[in-house]
């Protein structure tokens, strides 16, 4: 690739990174793409035949001359790398500070290092945590309920202080639930749809913590990715941060409900108590995700679903049966 936007993606082995690198890839403004990822949660593999045509970069963001190496020349960084998991950072709450505070920081350094490329990176809604307004508005108060939480928040407020003291570009999004292809499902920190999915097409019962009432702001891959090129193309910037979901409330009961109905079967449920630190509701204010990408179309949830089925069931071995099969 010559020519166009160099955006160099950290953490683009992952789950959001690898469906990333397709968008950019298809971008005719955008002519080279760096990853840096050490493959801890990720693979190189979930970028299939899109490793080809990267410059991957096998190191840590915690690395300064692997971070000086694939920043050199960019234009943009979208700094995904985390250790991206609520109950991971119970575990191991240093770890998660490690990777998502410090690393955020060292990124940051590593773009003023290399004159000032635009630095886009991922919070989470997870900072609102105790925060009751709903929907959540990004001028309200943060009130976070884990470490994970805090290091998110760290990472929005390096952003906005790095804009306010060396006049980086930056846009730091709040993330809410990303669902959809290349997300994985057989590990223990697993996000609610991949787990779904897979009990269901495993023929095993899905597990809900809780009651299954509480909500999440679904929001579809594609729909982050195609805010992420978009600012990138367009350089749109922001140092507070900007929620990136679309305002939509799904309880898990309802969740499982549409997952029947596309799979055609439905779902055994089986309730599990609560986790620490989860919070109960979630639904994004997305007012001024609208004001900045005016031109936004979201993925509706049951065609994002879809589509995410439609992954699983390819990923599966050959000759499998399962009860779900419609
Ligand atoms: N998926 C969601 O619903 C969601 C919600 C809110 C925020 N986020 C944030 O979005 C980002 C991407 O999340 P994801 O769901 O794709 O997770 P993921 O685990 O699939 O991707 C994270 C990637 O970062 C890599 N990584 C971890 N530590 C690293 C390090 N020290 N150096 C280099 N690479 C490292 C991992 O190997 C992995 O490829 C994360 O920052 C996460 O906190 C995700």
């Amino acid at each position: 690739m010559t020519g166009g936007l160099h955006v160099t993606v950290t953490g683009g082995a992952g789950f959001i990174g690898s469906n990333l690198v397709a968008w950019l890839l298809r971008q005719p403004a955008i002519g080279r793409v760096t990853v840096v990822d050490h493959c801890s949660t990720g693979s190189a593999s979930l970028l299939g035949s899109d490793l080809a045509h990267v410059d991957f970069r096998h190191g840590s963001v915690l690395d300064t001359d692997v971070l000086d190496q694939a920043l050199a020349g960019a234009d943009a960084v979208v700094h995904l790398a985390a250790l991206p998991s609520v109950p991971r950072s119970l575990q191991d709450p240093v770890a998660s500070h490690h990777v998502n505070a410090t690393g955020t920081l060292q990124v940051l350094q590593a773009a003023r290092r290399a004159g000032g490329p635009m630095v886009v990176a991922a919070s989470s809604s997870s900072v609102y945590g105790a925060q009751p307004q709903l929907p959540k508005r990004e001028d309200s108060r943060p009130m976070p309920l884990s470490p994970y939480a805090v290091t998110k928040l760290a990472t929005e407020a390096y952003l906005g202080a790095y804009h306010a003291c060396y006049g980086l570009p930056v846009l730091p999004l709040r993330f809410f639930n990303v669902y959809g292809p290349r997300q994985q499902a057989g590990h223990p920190y697993a996000a609610v749809v991949p787990r779904f999915i897979d009990a269901a097409l495993s023929g095993r019962p899905v597990q809900v913590h809780g009651d299954g009432t509480q909500t999440r702001d679904l929001t579809c891959v594609d729909t982050v990715c195609q805010v992420i090129t978009t600012a990138i193309t367009q350089q749109i910037v922001s140092p507070w941060p900007v929620n990136l979901a679309l305002g939509t409330r799904t309880s898990l009961l309802e969740l499982i409900g549409q997952l029947g109905e596309l799979l055609g079967t439905a779902l055994d449920v089986e309730h599990t108590p609560p986790r620490p630190g989860d919070v109960a509701h979630s639904q994004a204010d997305p007012v001024r995700l609208h004001e900045l990408f005016p031109h936004l179309t979201a993925v509706p949830l049951r065609d994002g679903l879809a589509r995410t089925i439609a992954w699983h069931r390819a990923q599966r071995p050959q000759g499998v049966t399962t009860p779900c099969t419609s």
